[in-house]
């Protein structure tokens, strides 16, 4: 992660929405015929890669925001009704056409702000219905829109108010009438759930896991946010391709991820967002670990899915340099959603997902003026967005 390998004065050479090739100036092809892009001053960097986002949702939690100034915690939010049961109650109600019009800004938004690639969980449905049709949002902004999606289902994102006091009867529902139907209509790439304390517990995660194992599904679970129960070195035993958030990481936590698949995603928006602690990156990283880091745009803990903000909090407040926050935001987080080998770098073969900076010093500096807008072209899959 220390190393950002970089050419100066280079060209790359784009042919079918593919990165046929690149080298420097002083050994540049012939090229004429071809639409050219004048990249002189700037930099042409990889697209983010944003590996967990829950960018499909309805209305917003604006409301709840002034709680939080006003004093109130987002456990405590939780608690009177608030949160991510507000956000199904929303979800429910709006029609899969709205849904989709509602999602489909934002996902414009994040392209422009230079996102190539982006993970989309459900979870703000709670019955099947409405599970599946965030799904079906999803699956339809990835036929609509340039840039590569996939998919996970996070029915097991909080138990909703039916089942209170009855938290295995949505167990049950979750593993014998939503995971069959997600499958059935091959709707999801991955499955998630929240194991937290008032959520899901390692056991709940464990059986959720062990269902979904028989329709193919990998885990990519929310741990560690608030406290840290076990569910790493769980998650991990079920063969997860990522752990995400966090914020209170043990040793045993940070030794179960050693030399292992699963690899640890940060959301350092939410830490900022929340005001809670950040991952530690500095620690994993040192510990010997990879890291990928992700936004976890939603309305409720992280109404931004700007990377390059995420990218900059990486360097401001968990520590990383500038090259290893610019791995984490790209070749890691393509590994994070399973695209490690067509994603995330500038290599020869993979997808033409590249960012064109304005004019700056150094790629340093796109961390360092965070705040700023740095992005002077995005181009996905071959085209400019
Ligand atoms: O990743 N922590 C769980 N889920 C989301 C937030 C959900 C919400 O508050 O709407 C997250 O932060
Ligand atoms: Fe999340």
């Amino acid at each position: 992660m220390k190393t950002l390998p970089t050419l100066k004065d280079a060209w790359i050479y784009i042919e079918h929405g593919i990165i046929k090739d690149y080298g420097t100036m002083a050994n540049m092809p012939p090229h004429t015929g071809f639409k050219t892009i004048d990249c002189s001053g700037k930099t042409v960097l990889p697209a983010w890669c944003d590996s967990h986002s829950h960018i499909v949702y309805a209305g917003n939690r604006e409301q709840e925001f002034v709680d939080r100034i006003r004093g109130l915690s987002y456990q405590e939010i939780a608690e009177r009704g608030g949160g991510i049961v507000n956000s199904a109650k929303k979800l429910q109600q709006t029609s899969e056409e709205d849904l989709f019009e509602q999602s489909a800004l934002r996902v414009e938004e994040v392209m422009k702000l230079g996102t190539g690639a982006l993970e989309i969980k459900s979870g703000y449905g709670l019955t099947t219905q409405a599970e599946l049709k965030m799904l079906r949002v999803a699956k339809r902004l990835q036929k609509e829109y340039p840039l590569t999606i996939k998919t996970t289902f996070l029915g097991a994102h909080a138990i909703p108010p039916e089942f209170k006091g009855n938290k295995d009867g949505y167990m049950d529902l979750l593993c014998n009438e939503m995971l069959p139907q997600v499958h059935k209509e091959a709707l999801a790439d991955y499955v998630d759930i929240f194991c937290e304390e008032g959520y899901f517990s390692v056991s709940d995660m464990e059986r959720l896991l062990e269902a979904a194992s028989k329709f193919n599904l990998i885990p990519k679970v929310h741990v560690n946010q608030f406290n840290s129960l076990g569910g790493i070195a769980s998650a991990v035993k079920h063969n997860a391709l990522s752990v995400d958030h966090l914020e209170v990481m043990t040793d045993a936590d940070i030794d179960a991820l050693q030399n292992m698949e699963t690899i640890p995603v940060a959301l350092p928006s939410c830490s900022f967002f929340l005001g809670i602690p950040y991952a530690p990156g500095r620690k994993m990283i040192d510990a010997g670990l990879p890291l990928a880091v992700a936004t976890d745009y939603n309305p409720g803990s992280t109404p931004s899915g700007n990377m390059n903000f995420v990218v900059s909090a990486a360097c401001i407040k968990m520590k990383l340099t500038p090259e290893e926050a610019i791995n984490a935001a790209t070749q890691n987080g393509a590994y994070a959603m399973g695209l490690g080998h067509s994603h995330g770098s500038i290599t020869r073969g993979k997808v033409a997902n590249l960012i064109i900076t304005k004019e700056i010093p150094s790629y340093g500096y796109l961390p360092y003026a965070f705040g700023s807008n740095l992005i002077d072209t995005v181009i996905i899959n071959g085209s400019e967005v």
